[in-house]
C-alpha cells in the first residue's frame, strides 16, 4: 500500500497514516531546545558515515557525499540560512538529516544505518556537556586569577572576620578573599570530574541493543575525541549521569558565588562600607536619585535559585523511568543549558565585579579596630603570665561587660582601667592588643598572619 500519510512525512513516516500537527508536533518536539546542538551532531555524523566506509557497510563514495552535503548543512546553519521546518523537523537531528537527504539525494538516507536518534542525542548531549565544562573550567580560573590578584593587593588590609555575622576576630582581607579562591579551586576539581563523566562514546548503541552491522566503536570514539565507549549499549542511551554532575557542579558553584555575592550586597551597604561597586556592575533607582544598587550581585544571588531548580528538576526526571530510552529524557537538555549557561556567565561577572569595586581600607581597619575584637587575645596574655585559660576567658569577659557599658574598645583601655581586672597586665599588654598585632600572632598553617597568608599565596598561586 502507497505512502497514506497526507502533506511532509516524518522520517518514520512509512508506518504511519498521520503525523502529530499543530499542538501536538509542538509539544512533542525538542527543535527549539536542541537546536544548539548542531555542531555536535555534525561532528558526529561525520565520523559515523566515515566509521560505516572504513567498514565497507556503506561505499566511500556515498561516505564523502555525506560529509560533504553535512559541511554545506553546517554552512548553512551558521550563515542563519537554514530553513527549518518546524512541520517535520522535530529535533536537530531530523532537521540535519532531512537538508542532508535534500542535498545529497539517497546517499543521506544511508547515513542511518546502524544508527539511531538514541545515540546520537546521547552523544550530542555528550559532546556538549565537555565542551560547556570546559567553558565553565576556564571561566573559574579566570575568576580564580582576579580572587588572588586582588588578595595580593589586599595582604595589609585588615577587616572583621565574623562568625554568625558577630565580629569575631581581625583578619587579612587577603586572607577572607582567598577562602573563595579555595571554594572555586573545588569547583573546578568538581567541573572536571564531570568533563571526564561525559567523556565517553554511546555511537554503536542503535537504539538500545547494538547492531548487526560490524560497526568499530572505537573508531568513532577515538575521531570525535572521546576517551572510551560505554561498554553496555542500554546503559549508552539511558545514561545522563554525566548531566547531573554537570547540574550538580554548576550548582555548587552558584552556592558559592552566592555567598560571595552575598557579602558584596553587605559590604557595599552604607552601614558596612568596606567596598564601592564599579557603576557598571550597579544600577540607580528610577525614582531615588541617591541609590547605587548591587543589583548584579543580587541576579546572581537569586540565579542560584534556578540552577538548583534544574538538578532537582533532571533528577526528578530521571527516577524511575525504565531501560532503554523513553522520551522522558528529552527533558534533559533544559536544566542542563540553563545551569551551565547561568553559571559560566555568574562566573565571569562575578569576576568583573571583584576585579573593579572599590576597597574601603581605611572603613574595614575602622571596624576592625572599634570592636572587642583583641578579647581572645587578652585571655592568651594572661594565659601567658600563668593564669588557666578558663580563668583569663571569665576576666577578660568580665572587662568586656565593662566596656560595653562604658562604650570603649579594648585598645582604648589604660593600664590602669586593665589592673581593676587583673594584676597580671603589664605595660607590654598595651601593644599586645593592637589590632595589626592580634592579626600577626596567628601564625598557625592557615591562619591569617601576614607569613601564613604569604605561604597560602604561595599554595594558590602553584594551584593556579
Ligand atoms: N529529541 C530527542 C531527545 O532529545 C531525540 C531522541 C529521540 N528518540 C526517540 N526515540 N524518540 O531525546
Amino acid at each position: 500500500m502507497p505512502d497514506r500519510a497526507s502533506g511532509a512525512a516524518p522520517l518514520w513516516g512509512g508506518r504511519f497514516h498521520e503525523a502529530p500537527t499543530g499542538d501536538f508536533a509542538r509539544f512533542g518536539a525538542s527543535l527549539e531546545v536542541d537546536k544548539r546542538l548542531w555542531p555536535f551532531d555534525i561532528a558526529g555524523s561525520k565520523a559515523h558515515a566515515t566509521m560505516l566506509a572504513a567498514k565497507g557497510i556503506i561505499s566511500s563514495e556515498d561516505a564523502e557525499a555525506i560529509r560533504r552535503g553535512l559541511d554545506e548543512v553546517a554552512e548553512e546553519i551558521a550563515a542563519g540560512e537554514f530553513g527549518f521546518d518546524a512541520s517535520v523537523d522535530e529535533d536537530i537531528h531530523m532537521a540535519i538529516e532531512r537538508r542532508l537527504t535534500e542535498l545529497i539525494g539517497p546517499a543521506g538516507g544511508r547515513l542511518h544505518t546502524a544508527r539511531s536518534r538514541n545515540d546520537q542525542v546521547a552523544l550530542d548531549t555528550r559532546l556538549f556537556a565537555k565542551d560547556a565544562a570546559a567553558s565553565l573550567a576556564a571561566a573559574l580560573k579566570g575568576l580564580m586569577r582576579t580572587l588572588l590578584a586582588r588578595a595580593k593587593e589586599g595582604s595589609d588590609v585588615i577587616l572583621p572576620g565574623y562568625t554568625h555575622l558577630q565580629p569575631a576576630q581581625p583578619v587579612l582581607l587577603a586572607h577572607h578573599l582567598l577562602a573563595y579562591f579555595w571554594m572555586f579551586a573545588r569547583d573546578l576539581t568538581r567541573v572536571e570530574a564531570a568533563r571526564q563523566a561525559a567523556d565517553a562514546s554511546p555511537l554503536g548503541a542503535a537504539a538500545l541493543a547494538g547492531t548487526t552491522y560490524p560497526i568499530d566503536r572505537r573508531m568513532t570514539a577515538e575521531a570525535l575525541g572521546l576517551s572510551r565507549v560505554i561498554p553496555n549499549s542500554l546503559d549508552a542511551v539511558s545514561d545522563r549521569d554525566f548531566a547531573l554532575d554537570l547540574i550538580y557542579a554548576s550548582s555548587v558553584v552558584m552556592a558559592h558565588l552566592s555567598r560571595l555575592c552575598e557579602e558584596l550586597v553587605l559590604w557595599s551597604s552604607a552601614e558596612f562600607g568596606f567596598v564601592t561597586m564599579d557603576d557598571a556592575h550597579s544600577t540607580g533607582s528610577s525614582i531615588m536619585p541617591q541609590k547605587k544598587n548591587p543589583d548584579f550581585a543580587e541576579l546572581v544571588r537569586g540565579k542560584t535559585g534556578r540552577v538548583y531548580g534544574d538538578l532537582m528538576g533532571l533528577l526528578t526526571t530521571l527516577k524511575g523511568i525504565p531501560l532503554a530510552y523513553d522520551k522522558d529524557l528529552q527533558e534533559d537538555k533544559e536544566p542542563l543549558f540553563d545551569a551551565v549557561d547561568t553559571a559560566t556567565a555568574s562566573v565571569s561577572v562575578v569576576a568583573g565585579m571583584v576585579a573593579t569595586m572599590d576597597v574601603h581600607a581605611d572603613r574595614m581597619a575602622l571596624a576592625a579596630g572599634e570592636g572587642l575584637m583583641a578579647a581572645t587575645d587578652l585571655a592568651d596574655y594572661l594565659v601567658g603570665k600563668g593564669l588557666p585559660f578558663r580563668e583569663a576567658h571569665r576576666v577578660v569577659g568580665s572587662l568586656v561587660a565593662w566596656c560595653v557599658e562604658e562604650g570603649k574598645a579594648l585598645d582604648e583601655l589604660t593600664l590602669e582601667e586593665l589592673r581593676e581586672f587583673s594584676e597580671l597586665f603589664d605595660a607590654d599588654v598595651l601593644s599586645w592588643v593592637e589590632i595589626r598585632n592580634v592579626v600577626a600572632r596567628r601564625r598557625s598553617e592557615g591562619g591569617t598572619a601576614p607569613e601564613a597568608i604569604a605561604a597560602q599565596i604561595k599554595l594558590a598561586e602553584e594551584a593556579l
